[in-house]
């Protein structure tokens, strides 16, 4: 084994206190005094690998969105995914507060406030991104024999037999759960795709992958 490997995880971000909250379960809170940079970011969330090396259970990268609602109906998809061992595991939900942008409808334009408060969870890392795909085929018939590689083709069959009934609404109030099954069926494409030991999983869990746009 390689030094490296060895190497014990210490993450750029720690937690100044953890609360349980009654509708999102344990929260990991931090406190930063500047506003982080994120190592990617999307349409909907901003990531952050925190230190952590792709395919440790113990160790996690942290996920940020606009709203708690959008963060824990995330949370939950992917914690649904990976416990079918479809995605990276998941760890705790975070809550950040971090000077940031915030928009004042009553001005219409964007203040910088010392405080802003984001919500999101802890989940592992994933790696060789951007290869796979699902394909646009396959999306629009929720059609798993339309994917050529067998590894996405499974994962795609088994997550469309997912459930997502009784998850957070992306869009809804926190503690609103959703009525129906949507299924886990769009926005595979090949930055949302990756691999957790040697396996394809999903790595986006943000509202699009239910067909939700904000
Ligand atoms: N579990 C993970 N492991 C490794 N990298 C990740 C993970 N999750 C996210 N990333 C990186 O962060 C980027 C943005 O994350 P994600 O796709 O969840 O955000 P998004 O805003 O919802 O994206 P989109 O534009 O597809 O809607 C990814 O493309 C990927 O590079
Ligand atoms: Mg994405």
């Amino acid at each position: 084994m390689s030094k490296s490997s060895n190497r014990k995880f210490s993450p750029r971000y720690v937690p100044t206190r953890t609360f349980t909250h009654p509708v999102m379960g344990r929260v990991d809170c931090y406190n930063l005094a500047r506003e982080p940079i994120c190592d990617g970011s999307g349409a909907q969330a901003m990531f952050y690998d925190n230190n952590a090396r792709p395919n440790r259970k113990r160790e996690y990268g942290i996920k940020l969105f606009n709203t708690a609602s959008e963060a824990f109906a995330a949370y939950q998809r992917q914690k649904i995914a990976a416990d079918a061992g479809l995605a990276p595991p998941v760890r705790r939900m975070v809550c950040f507060v971090a000077p940031g942008l915030r928009y004042l409808p009553s001005a219409d334009r964007w203040v910088r406030v010392p405080q802003k408060v984001r919500w999101g969870y802890q989940t592992s890392l994933a790696y060789g991104i951007g290869k796979l795909e699902v394909g646009m085929a396959a999306e629009e018939m929720q059609e798993p024999d339309f994917i050529p590689e067998s590894g996405v083709r499974n994962l795609y069959r088994a997550i469309l037999r997912l459930s997502t009934k009784g998850t957070q609404s992306d869009f809804k109030r926190l503690g609103t759960p959703r009525r129906a099954n949507v299924r886990m069926s769009n926005d595979l494409h090949q930055e949302n795709l990756g691999f957790w030991r040697k396996r394809p999983v999903v790595i986006d869990f943000g509202s699009h992958l239910v067909g939700e746009v904000a």
